[in-house]
């Protein structure tokens, strides 16, 4: 993988090894909220439902980076079904990067979901996740969540208030935040005006799928600002800022 910007002389086109890239997405202390998307070159974010098939060896290594240095992953109930979600370090590769890094091997998995929809039986119904939900969910299926051990976070009355569901996570000392999506959080996030970096993988592939990155139309334009770019196979890495 080699950095096409910022260009520092020669530095310009060294390969990235994974103490590398680390550094390339490294933040500094206190608290953020980044999301990462790969996404093709029409925006479509999945082949067939699923993100899988645009990824490449350069998205998957920047993926478990990005896993690595988080602090905990926030994803859509969406997502986490339909994706097949596991704790953190149910990926050794992830975990073992984590310890080279001096950070516990896993970091929690926190679902958002206004209904409360995560299965009580089901693979992330672990002490580690989070369900981070509102007070409108369901109370059965949240206590049956909180008996499998889920830290059950009721942020806001009738729908999930993501500002207060950050403040609740930086309470319990997880800062940096890692939204691996879907679209239709990212796009509740950006309304909410709470994102401060987009990570976006561009896959060199056209595919026409209804899921795209943004679930509708925002009320008003963001743009954010292009602060790095890498390069591996002919794959996009960015990293934009957004301006709250
Ligand atoms: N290419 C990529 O990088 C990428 C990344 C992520 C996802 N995807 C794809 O995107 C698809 C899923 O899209 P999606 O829009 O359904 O995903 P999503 O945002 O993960 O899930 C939507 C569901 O999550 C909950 N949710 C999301 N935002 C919420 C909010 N602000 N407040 C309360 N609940 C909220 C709701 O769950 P309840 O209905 O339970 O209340 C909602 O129905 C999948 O096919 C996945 O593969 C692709």
């Amino acid at each position: 993988m080699r950095r096409l910007l910022p260009g520092v002389g020669g530095e310009g086109t060294a390969d990235l090894d994974d103490t590398g890239l680390v550094e390339a997405y490294r933040l500094p202390p206190g608290r953020s909220l980044r999301v990462d998307f790969v996404t093709a070159l029409d925006g479509s974010v999945t082949v067939g439902g699923r993100s899988g098939g645009l990824g490449s060896p350069g998205d998957r290594r920047v993926f478990r980076t990005l896993r690595a240095l988080a602090d905990v992953v926030l994803v859509g109930h969406g997502t986490a079904a339909a994706e097949g979600y596991r704790p953190v370090d149910a990926d050794p590769s992830v975990a073992g990067l984590r310890t080279v890094l001096d950070r516990p091997a896993s970091a929690p998995v926190a679902v958002v979901s206004r209904r409360a929809s995560l299965a009580p039986d089901g693979r992330l119904a672990v002490p580690s996740t989070l369900l981070v939900t509102c007070a409108a969910a369901d109370p059965d299926r949240r206590a049956a969540l909180a008996a499998a051990g889920v830290g059950v976070l009721v942020c806001g009355d009738d729908d999930v208030d993501l500002p207060a569901a950050l403040d609740a996570l930086a309470e319990r000392g997880l800062e940096q935040v890692l939204c691996e999506g879907g679209p239709a959080l990212l796009s509740a996030a950006l309304a909410a005006g709470v994102v401060d970096e987009l990570d976006l993988t561009l896959a060199p592939a056209l595919v026409g799928s209804p899921d795209r990155l943004l679930a509708g139309a925002l009320a008003d334009v963001v743009r954010p600002r292009l602060v790095q770019l890498l390069e591996e196979d002919g794959v996009l890495f960015t990293r934009y800022a957004v301006d709250r």
